[in-house]
């Protein structure tokens, strides 16, 4: 057992119970942070007189020594320590001797673990979004590659109007893209700095909480000490966002599911990205697609998780939060590896157009389109719904399309239908036609906002 108080104790700790309690296995993740955090702190105290300019300039060295050799493997951060903070303050001590000690001056493991966790989280948040942005860009290729890829559109998962592969995949963009925005507007909430909170009530010491709050990179220090070492919202919002993303990955999944079943082969998944069966050999299944939908249930989890540890804690810090931490590591390693994986997938599937546009013109996607070329004829939409309702009846009796009901058929019932029907509802012009904003019709703007949109967002995160 190793720990840095026990001066009021006069028994050991019960080893059951220090196991229970301990947090070193994994709040080591942070470490980079937790040093990160440290040398701030130290360069303040020697700033504000608290500490000598020498012992500030001893603990920077040592605090970069215990970095680089935890980076290089030398030092593993392991064994009886309590936590992270333990682990580096006697590692510190056992380095540069009585200025180790002082370290810890005017601070708090509360308002510390307050700060390791909100820059790894913002560390982490910032690596989310380079990986959406990856996500983004191969989106945009497929949707550039398929401009002219007619598909059906589904609702109920029935065909119901002709759109192209390019403005299905659209739609994904905006979900990835909402995303991305959404992390980025959790991260300009979140940039304020506990340190400097103490235990809870601040401290005595003349601490400069703006000059640490400077050097870490957030925006201000927190405004209230209480709320800074209690304040998990971040966690909560950034768990809540992630979960977000996996709805869209699984959506997206289940529809690469879907059109890799024998039933549609829209998609031709690459064998790198695909998996076999044990017993079946003609089998090439969709295991990742499938995982990827799989695992978006251990991130609501985690989410939940959190809500319910936090609903009930009274101010200030209390141990539950320490449980913040393991779901929290799972969840975004989790969406991390999800997202990689989703883009990888992407960019090596291959689409089969032909498939894709047979569907289309099988199962009347195009019925709507007879409907509106009546309705330029100056029939009434209600009557042109019911003639081509009963034109589809005939056709499903013959077996054949709309593109394939001779003009006769189209006649009888309704003398308006003329040779031009059969261009009026071919797909390029159902598609074509279709040019309000944000329809099929309209790809190229939609295109050219979303470039645009890439350009302007990665120019603001990465100025
Ligand atoms: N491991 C603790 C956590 O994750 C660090 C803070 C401990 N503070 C305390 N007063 N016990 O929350």
């Amino acid at each position: 057992m190793a720990q840095l108080w026990g001066g009021r104790f006069t028994k050991e700790t019960d080893d059951l119970v220090y196991r229970f309690n301990q947090s070193l296995p994994f709040d080591r993740r942070f470490l980079e942070q937790d040093i990160r955090g440290s040398r701030a702190h130290a360069a303040m105290l020697a700033a504000a007189g608290i500490i000598s300019a020498e012992e500030g300039e001893a603990i920077r060295k040592g605090l970069d020594g215990i970095l680089s050799d935890v980076k290089s493997g030398a030092l593993v951060p392991e064994g009886d320590w309590e936590d992270v903070h333990s682990f580096v303050e006697a590692n510190l001590t056992e380095r540069i001797g009585d200025a180790g000690k002082k370290l810890h001056t005017g601070r708090s493991r509360n308002d510390q673990v307050a700060l390791d966790m909100r820059l790894y989280i913002r560390d982490e948040l910032d690596g989310t979004s380079e990986l959406l942005l990856e996500l983004l860009k191969t989106i945009l290729r497929v949707m550039e590659d398929n401009r002219d890829t007619f598909m059906p559109g589904f609702t109920h998962l029935q065909k119901a109007q002709p759109v192209t592969l390019a403005h299905h995949m659209g739609a994904y963009f905006e979900m990835f893209r909402r995303d991305t925005e959404r992390l980025a507007s959790i991260r300009g909430r979140m940039n304020v700095c506990p340190l400097g909170s103490g235990a809870l009530a601040g401290t005595t010491y003349p601490l400069d909480r703006g000059m640490t709050a400077e050097l870490l990179g957030f925006d201000r220090p927190c405004d209230n000490s209480m709320d800074g070492v209690s304040d998990r919202d971040y966690v909560l919002e950034f768990l809540s966002a992630l979960s977000i993303v996996m709805v869209h990955l699984s959506r997206l999944s289940e529809e690469i599911i879907i059109w890799n079943a024998n039933e549609y082969r829209f998609i031709e998944l690459d064998d790198t990205y695909a998996t076999g069966s044990s017993i079946m050999p003609q089998k090439k299944n969709p295991d990742i697609a499938e995982l990827i939908r799989g695992k978006t249930g251990r991130v609501y989890g985690a989410m939940n998780a959190l809500f319910t540890v936090m609903k009930g804690l009274p101010l200030a810090y209390n141990k539950d939060m320490q449980e913040d931490k393991e779901l929290t590591f799972d969840a975004i390693d989790t969406v991390k590896g999800c997202v990689r994986l989703m883009t990888g997938m992407l960019s090596a599937s291959s689409f089969n157009k032909e498939r894709m546009e047979e569907s289309a013109r099988q199962g009347f996607s195009n019925a709507t389109d007879a409907a509106d070329y009546l309705v330029r004829k100056g029939v009434p939409f209600r009557d042109a719904h019911g003639i081509i309702g009963r034109l589809v009846l005939t056709c499903i009796e013959r077996g054949v399309s709309l593109d394939d009901l001779p003009l006769p058929e189209y006649r009888k019932e309704c003398a308006a239908f003329d040779e031009d029907i059969y261009e009026a509802i071919s797909l390029k012009t159902c598609v074509e036609r279709r040019l309000t904003k944000g329809a099929p019709g309209d790809m190229e703007n939609e295109l050219g906002a979303c470039r645009e949109w890439l350009r302007d967002f990665a120019g603001r995160v990465r100025p």
